[in-house]
């Protein structure tokens, strides 16, 4: 069995020794131009003329949890997909999230202002009820992400698909209870898959219909915002402020206005990082089983987009 390894922006080494510990006399190496065909892949945004070398892999492993990237290109026919399934992802974005929307609740941005400024003043405690926290996409992270904010007593609303039942989460689901979604959400946490259908969902037209003093924290992908939208509806007061992940494009470019907008938090893609030895693990323990002809979790459905 032979696996290649062709992941962008990332240090092979330690990954190529990682898959050699956890399956004795597997046959790893980098991917070059030319190289043999293989069985399986393991990927991160690899170019199209990887794929277009590589026309019998089973399976393509994404150090990821979103494929998008991925789905963009040519897919050799028979090849399975297979997504990061948590390894270790989802309680690093509970935490991002939750904190996120804590700063934003106590108002520790205008602390930390206050105290640069050596002011000692105190803000009038807010209303948790006034805050209710709508999560978009219910999935490995989206779920632990909603439950986790629920434990500290906002209210909390999902938005997927096909709906789920997660308890402390009254959940919507389907584009005929979007609006009612987002009329019941002030703190808006996008954790949709970026697909035709989520594409510049969060457009003016949508970002209204969030309560009055609205926040918007978007860890998925920068396309599901329109950029001058939100900035327009932080301008003219509806929306209160943002906590921004990602970027239409990575790095956030120099001149973008999100850098330097008052209301608006950047973080550099960095939510829910990829764990080298948890995914090691997972990928190596799912190639194992694809070998044993058993199924695997996590395969993309490759009509749906995720
Ligand atoms: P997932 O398990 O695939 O779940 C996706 C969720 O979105 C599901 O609940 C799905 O509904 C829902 N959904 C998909 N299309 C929809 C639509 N058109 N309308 C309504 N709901 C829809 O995804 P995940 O693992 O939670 O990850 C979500 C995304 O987070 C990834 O795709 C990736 O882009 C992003 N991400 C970002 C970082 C970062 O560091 N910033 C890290 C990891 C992942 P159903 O349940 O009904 O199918
Ligand atoms: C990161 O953005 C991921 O999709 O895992």
């Amino acid at each position: 069995m032979r696996i290649t390894f062709c992941c962008s922006q990332t240090n092979a080494g330690p990954w190529l020794s990682g898959f050699r510990a956890e399956i004795p006399g597997v046959d790893i190496s980098e991917w070059a131009a030319g190289a043999p065909e293989a069985d399986y892949a393991v990927v991160w945004a690899p170019p199209q003329q990887f794929l277009d070398e590589q026309p019998g892999l089973r399976g393509i492993f994404n150090i990821g949890a979103g494929v998008d990237a991925l789905l963009q290109l040519k897919l050799p026919p028979a090849a399975k997909v297979v997504r990061l399934d948590d390894a270790g992802m989802s309680v690093q974005m509970a935490e991002f999230v939750c904190h996120a929307v804590i700063r934003h609740f106590r108002e520790f941005d205008g602390y930390e202002q206050d105290v640069a400024l050596g002011k000692w003043s105190y803000r009038k405690p807010r209303l948790r009820t006034d805050f209710p926290v709508g999560v978009m996409g219910l999935g490995v992270l989206g779920e632990r992400v909603a439950r986790s904010v629920a434990q500290f007593d906002f209210p909390v609303n999902g938005w997927s698909r096909s709906g789920k039942s997660i308890d402390g989460v009254r959940v919507f689901c389907g584009a005929s209870q979007l609006h009612g979604f987002l009329a019941a959400t002030r703190v808006l946490v996008c954790l949709l898959p970026l697909t035709p259908d989520t594409r510049d969902i969060m457009d003016h037209e949508m970002l209204s219909l969030l309560r009055p003093g609205g926040y918007v924290i978007n860890v998925a992908r920068g396309a599901h915002l329109v950029d001058s939208d939100l900035i327009a509806l932080l301008d003219s007061g509806h929306l209160a402020g943002a906590t921004l992940d990602v970027f239409r494009t990575e790095p956030l470019p120099a001149e973008h206005p999100f850098w330097r907008h008052p209301k608006i938090t950047v973080t550099p893609h960095t939510s829910a990082r990829t764990l080298r030895e948890e995914s090691i693990a997972q990928i190596a323990g799912k190639i194992l089983a694809l070998q044993r002809g058993e199924p695997v979790a996590g395969v993309v459905d490759l009509a749906r987009g995720y």
